[in-house]
């Protein structure tokens, strides 16, 4: 071979491997699945006395893709913007990482997150809008109008700070609002290390938080056709099929997330848990939400993923006569509270006469009950935990009401006539 061909071969060579390292360098570290050496030895570092001193740490973080995939302590132990750094074995660490420390590699899904009530909305039930920042308290009222800069729940101010911080606060920190200036926190639903969406899928996480008399969606998911067949397959299934490709061969049987996140069969994946909802369940008498043509109709294009639509519409049918007889009931419990108050019978404040326990659990426990029963096919809590409830706290809550009545002062008897 004459030398120029060579020579014009090895030069083009050496040209283009350096143009691919080039391009390759500009990758993002993670991308390139190969860590930078400092930020190699750091995870190195970090792990060898963390073995010692939180081994769970290490051995969990060691399972997640972000292991695999090159993700490493730093990178999400570094302080962001927002964050107070803190001096530790050589390293500047933030002690708390937050949704921030997610959102810079899944802004996708901090966005959507941010939408839902799991976010702002959940804090404010509990504490009101004190805590939010103005950007804070602007964003969550942008997509939650009315539901972020509201009094909170007054129940919390009358049991007392310990009762809030270890109780109410330990669910609906999932929205809590962060110094950073982000919202609320992956970890709910993830874990801290692990950040795995086979946990996420298993109605149990979500069941951590939405269980009770309040909110028995882990029960009733539980006794559901659904659960018990998840029970029983759930060693078949592919909990951990990647997100945007998960099909009804990983999972034929649906668990909370596919109804009210996933992106089964090429669906839209969400993190916005509010997008695919018609009613305001929760609510002490239901209405319907802003979106509720959509947010129906996103819910049944899941269902007719695996059922057929003459069924699904039936059910959602009957599911909505259960509303609407909830919310007769509901309403004909509190006309009687509300003119026992107009009566002068009642105080005005909130709690303090057992009359006002009785019309809060019935529609509170028993009324919701029976609405999510319907709609998440429980029938025993439609039926012995809501309806038969609903019944007995009524017949209850006419009985005090007799006795406030009959134990009114009676009216000053006129003076007898003094004798003339
Ligand atoms: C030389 C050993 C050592 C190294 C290296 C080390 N840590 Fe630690 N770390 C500890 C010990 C011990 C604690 C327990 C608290 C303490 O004594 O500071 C701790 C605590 C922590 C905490 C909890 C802090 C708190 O106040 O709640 C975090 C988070 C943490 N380490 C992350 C890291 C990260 C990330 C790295 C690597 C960048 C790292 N550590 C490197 C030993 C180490
Ligand atoms: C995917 C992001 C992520 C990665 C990667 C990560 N951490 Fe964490 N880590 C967190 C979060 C979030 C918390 C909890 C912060 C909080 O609740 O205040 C946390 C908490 C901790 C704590 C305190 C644990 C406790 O319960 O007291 C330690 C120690 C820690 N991390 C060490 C490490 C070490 C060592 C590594 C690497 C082997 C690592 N982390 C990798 C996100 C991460
Ligand atoms: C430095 C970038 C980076 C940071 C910071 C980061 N991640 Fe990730 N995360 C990734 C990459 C890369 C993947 C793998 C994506 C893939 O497989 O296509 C991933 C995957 C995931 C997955 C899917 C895991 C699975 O089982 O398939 C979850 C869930 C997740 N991350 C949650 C979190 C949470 C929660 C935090 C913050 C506590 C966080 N990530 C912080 C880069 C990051
Ligand atoms: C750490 C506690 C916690 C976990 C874990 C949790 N949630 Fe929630 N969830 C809440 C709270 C608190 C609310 C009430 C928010 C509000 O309306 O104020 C809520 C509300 C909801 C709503 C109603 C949203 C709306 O617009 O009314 C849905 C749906 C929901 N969650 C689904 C899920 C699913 C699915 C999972 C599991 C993948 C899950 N949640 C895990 C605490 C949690
Ligand atoms: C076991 C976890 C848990 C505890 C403890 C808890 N909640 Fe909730 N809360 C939830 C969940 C889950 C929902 C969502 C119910 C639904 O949408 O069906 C919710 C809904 C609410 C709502 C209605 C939604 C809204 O935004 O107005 C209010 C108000 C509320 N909680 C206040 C409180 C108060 C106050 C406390 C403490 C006195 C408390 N919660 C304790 C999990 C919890
Ligand atoms: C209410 C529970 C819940 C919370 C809170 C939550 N996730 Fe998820 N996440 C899930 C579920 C469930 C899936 C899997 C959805 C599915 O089945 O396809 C998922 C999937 C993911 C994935 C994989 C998505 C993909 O397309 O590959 C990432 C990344 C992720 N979450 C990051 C986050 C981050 C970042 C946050 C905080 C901003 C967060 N998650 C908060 C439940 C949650
Ligand atoms: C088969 C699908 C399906 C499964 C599985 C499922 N849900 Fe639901 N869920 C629904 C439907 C449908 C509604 C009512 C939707 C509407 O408002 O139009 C609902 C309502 C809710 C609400 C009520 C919000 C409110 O307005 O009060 C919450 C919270 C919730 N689900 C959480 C869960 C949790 C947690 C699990 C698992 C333990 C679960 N769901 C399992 C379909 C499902
Ligand atoms: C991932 C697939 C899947 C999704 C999504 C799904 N289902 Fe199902 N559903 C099933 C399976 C499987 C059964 C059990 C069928 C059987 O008995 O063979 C079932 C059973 C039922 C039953 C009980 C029928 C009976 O005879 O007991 C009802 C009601 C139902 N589903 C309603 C719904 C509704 C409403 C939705 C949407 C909100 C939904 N399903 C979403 C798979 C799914």
């Amino acid at each position: 071979m004459p030398f120029r061909s060579v020579f014009i071969a090895v030069v083009l060579g050496s040209a283009l491997v350096i143009a691919a390292l080039l391009v390759h360098a500009r990758r993002p570290a993670i991308e390139r699945g190969e860590p930078t050496l400092a930020l190699a030895e750091a995870t190195g570092k970090c792990a060898e006395c963390h073995r010692r001193e939180t081994s769970a740490v290490v051995v969990e973080f060691e399972q997640s893709r972000h292991a695999q995939k090159g993700v490493n302590c730093l990178d999400c132990h570094r302080p962001e913007e927002g964050q107070p750094g803190v001096d530790h074995k050589g390293f500047v660490i933030t002690r708390g990482p937050t949704a921030k420390n997610c959102a810079g590699c899944h802004a996708r899904e901090y966005d959507q997150y941010a939408r839902s009530r799991h976010a702002a909305a959940a804090w404010a039930a509990v504490n009101g809008p004190g805590d939010f920042t103005p950007e804070q308290l602007a964003q969550g009222e942008r997509y939650h109008p009315t539901w972020v800069n509201r009094p909170p729940m007054g129940i919390g101010a009358m049991e007392g700070e310990a009762a809030v911080r270890s109780g109410c606060n330990a669910c609906h920190a999932v929205g809590k609002p962060n110094a950073d200036g982000s919202l609320g926190s992956c970890t709910s639903c993830h874990s801290r290390h692990l950040a795995s969406i086979e946990l996420a899928r298993e109605p149990s996480t979500c069941g951590q938080c939405h269980l009770g008399p309040d909110h028995s969606q882990a029960e009733i998911y539980g006794e559901s056709k659904h659960g018990a067949l998840f029970a029983a397959q759930r060693s078949h299934m592919n909990l951990r099929a990647d997100a945007r490709h998960l099909t009804t061969t990983d999972m034929p049987v649906p668990t909370c997330s596919t109804c009210h996140m996933s992106g089964l069969m090429g669906a839209k994946v969400t993190h916005d848990t509010t997008e695919r909802l018609s009613w305001f369940l929760f609510a002490p008498v239901s209405t319907r939400r802003p979106g509720y043509e959509r947010g129906q109709a996103d819910m049944k294009d899941i269902c007719l993923k695996c059922h057929t639509r003459p069924r699904i519409d039936e059910y959602y049918a009957s599911a909505e006569r259960v509303v609407a007889a909830t919310n007769d009931k509901v309403q004909a419990a509190s006309a009687v509270v509300k003119s026992l108050r107009a009566e002068g019978l009642l105080t005005p404040q909130a709690f303090d006469e057992p009359i006002e326990f009785t019309e809060f659990d019935l529609w509170h426990y028993y009324g919701r009950t029976a609405k999510h029963g319907a709609f998440m096919g429980g029938a025993d809590f439609v039926q012995w935990h809501g309806n038969y409830e609903l019944l007995r706290q009524r017949v209850t809550l006419d009985a005090e009401a007799a006795e406030l009545r009959a134990a009114r002062p009676k009216p000053a008897a006129t003076a007898p006539q003094p004798p003339r």
